[in-house]
């Protein structure tokens, strides 16, 4: 990456990055220099900077799981369903001295719903930013000081933002104050979404029971800029002798950093742009996306990738269909008239995605290993 600071000037301020860094150019080019130097670094130097203590502590890139992070969370989550269900109490007391701030630069309704009750699930007090005119950048406020005042207030941060690089300048700011408080990405631009993948990770291995090693993905759609797309296949790069196929035009095929990543970890990878028919009987995963237009572009969808109810019939025995969620015309509406069809996994993945994010937050807060326990004593 060059070392000068390309910035765009807009109503006065100066933006880079997707990040306003304020009004004066001078203060401007001095803070975005030093972020540039944190994220010049290896992926291994930033991995190491989001754990503490030898913990995941930021949760920001799916490529900084492993194994045992996700095993860890999916018991978590099982445990911490059956133990609200069956004693809502005692879940609660787990984070009541903790706060959390919710901030949501981008258009949210699931990854905001589903953490605001899996915060209230755990006792957490909780407020949220939705709407970026509310906060001080219309004074001229750059964000790295108004990200500084959060971490002045609260004990973490779910951010979600249009910026491909906000969680690293997220942790970047926390890194810098005295008050290091743990980010978690609720999606960032168009390439993370670390917690999504967490709950489709979830969902495929309580559907398979465990048994991931060799298993077949079909991603179809937008899978340029789908960003669940780009978390889950990294996740899913660390079982052996998975293959991943993506069904998409030319121009919305998966990108070369992403397919390189997962390939150097052993994962096959084929980019296909025949019909969805064609392929679907490999699947044992097929995870439809919609088009990301608000990124730009037509939002027509391919006939020739939309998922229809005979498609059901062709799919493999055992295998399942997901979507992160919101869907438009990528999957046949008389499929959600099924009631509990074995295949059709999307609405329990959004149900899962409360469960898996109760489990990440006590993971992060260290009272994960409390549910597992009382759960635990609560089966004898
Ligand atoms: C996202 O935020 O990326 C969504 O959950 C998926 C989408 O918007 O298509």
């Amino acid at each position: 990456m060059k070392n000068s600071i390309e910035f765009s000037e807009k109503e006065g301020g100066f933006y880079w990055g997707n990040i306003y860094w304020g009004k004066n150019k001078k203060v401007a080019e001095f803070d975005a220099k030093k972020f540039k130097e944190f994220i010049n670094q290896s992926p291994e130097e930033i991995k190491q900077a989001c754990y503490k203590e030898g913990r995941l502590n930021h949760i920001i890139r799916a490529e900084h799981f492993d194994l045992s992070f996700l095993e860890t969370i999916c018991e978590t989550a099982r445990a911490a369903r059956k133990v609200a269900k069956l004693e809502d109490k005692s879940i609660k007391k787990l984070l009541s001295s903790k706060s959390v701030l919710n901030f949501f630069a981008q258009p949210s309704q699931r990854t905001f719903l589903s953490f605001s009750l899996a915060e209230a699930h755990l006792g957490m007090r909780r407020e949220e930013v939705r709407d970026i005119r509310t906060s001080s950048f219309s004074k001229g406020e750059s964000e790295k000081d108004s990200l500084r005042t959060i971490s002045s207030y609260f004990d973490a941060l779910v951010c979600r933002n249009p910026s491909d690089i906000y969680d690293l300048f997220a942790v970047w700011v926390m890194k810098n104050s005295d008050r290091e408080i743990p980010v978690i990405n609720a999606g960032s631009g168009k390439r993370e979404h670390p917690t999504q993948g967490i709950l489709d990770y979830y969902t495929v291995r309580e559907s398979f029971k465990g048994e991931l090693e060799g298993r077949t993905f079909v991603y179809v759609g937008d899978c340029a800029r789908g960003r669940t797309v780009h978390s889950l296949a990294k996740i899913m790069a660390l079982h052996k002798g998975t293959e991943a196929y993506f069904i998409a035009p030319e121009e919305l095929q998966i990108d070369e950093e992403t397919e390189k990543y997962i390939v150097e970890r052993g994962t096959k990878v084929f980019k296909e742009t025949k019909p969805l028919k064609e392929l679907i009987n490999l699947a044992d995963v097929v995870y439809m996306t919609r088009i990301q237009d608000e990124h730009g572009g037509e939002g027509e969808y391919n006939q020739d990738y939309v998922f229809s109810l005979e498609m059901l019939e062709l799919m493999k025995e055992g295998s399942i269909l997901m979507h992160p969620m919101p869907k438009r015309d990528e999957i046949d509406p008389r499929i959600d008239y099924l009631k509990k069809h074995p295949k059709v996994m999307y609405w329990r993945q959004q149900r899962n995605g409360m469960w898996a994010r109760v489990a990440l937050l006590a993971y992060v807060f260290g009272v994960d290993e409390q549910i597992r326990k009382h759960y635990q004593r609560m089966k004898v």
